[in-house]
């Protein structure tokens, strides 16, 4: 089996890859390619194949508050997941994160996103708030790593 390719995207093939992740993760919250290279200015964003196969992408929110918290966000899209790239995605994330300081970990998942939660509790997050979006109807949950 091919190994995990991750890289940050930096093309309009490898920006629209990782929209079509996050779009299909997150239908209640679509975005923009404009959007998506403007946070990746803020944020340190990958995507993930397997040879050339597109499986998933990740978020890292670099920490910007005097407790130095910053946001890991995994995905995988549903027909890759059981197979440790969420794993794979995650930890690169958090060493990211533990590089560019962070000494707290949150993320965040849409409460329908069952997988999502799960993986979360398991990697010892727990639940800090719950909340939904103007113009959203299912709720976000935040979660710290205890
Ligand atoms: C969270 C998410 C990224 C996990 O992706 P994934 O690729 O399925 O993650 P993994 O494969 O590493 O782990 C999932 C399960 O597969 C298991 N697994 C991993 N490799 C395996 C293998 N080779 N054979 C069998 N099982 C395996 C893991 O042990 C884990 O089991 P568990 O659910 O009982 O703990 C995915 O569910 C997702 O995109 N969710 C929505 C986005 C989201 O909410 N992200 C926030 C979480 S940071």
């Amino acid at each position: 089996m091919p190994e995990l390719r991750i890289q940050q995207p930096d093309d309009d093939v490898t920006f629209r890859d990782w929209q079509h992740v996050h779009n299909v993760i997150i239908p209640t919250h679509h975005l923009s390619l404009e959007e998506i290279r403007e946070r990746a200015r803020r944020h340190h964003l990958e995507v993930a194949y397997q040879g050339d196969v597109l499986v998933g992408c990740s978020t890292v929110r670099p920490p910007s508050d005097d407790a130095l918290t910053a946001t890991v966000i995994a995905r995988v899209l549903g027909p890759h997941r059981g197979r440790g790239f969420g794993e794979e995605l995650y930890s690169r994330g958090l060493a990211r994160a533990r590089e560019l300081g962070a000494e707290v970990i949150e993320t965040v998942v849409l409460s329908s996103n069952e997988d999502g939660l799960r993986f979360a509790l398991k990697h010892g997050f727990v639940e800090i708030d719950r909340y939904v979006l103007p113009g959203e109807s299912i709720p976000w949950i935040d979660l710290r790593r205890s």
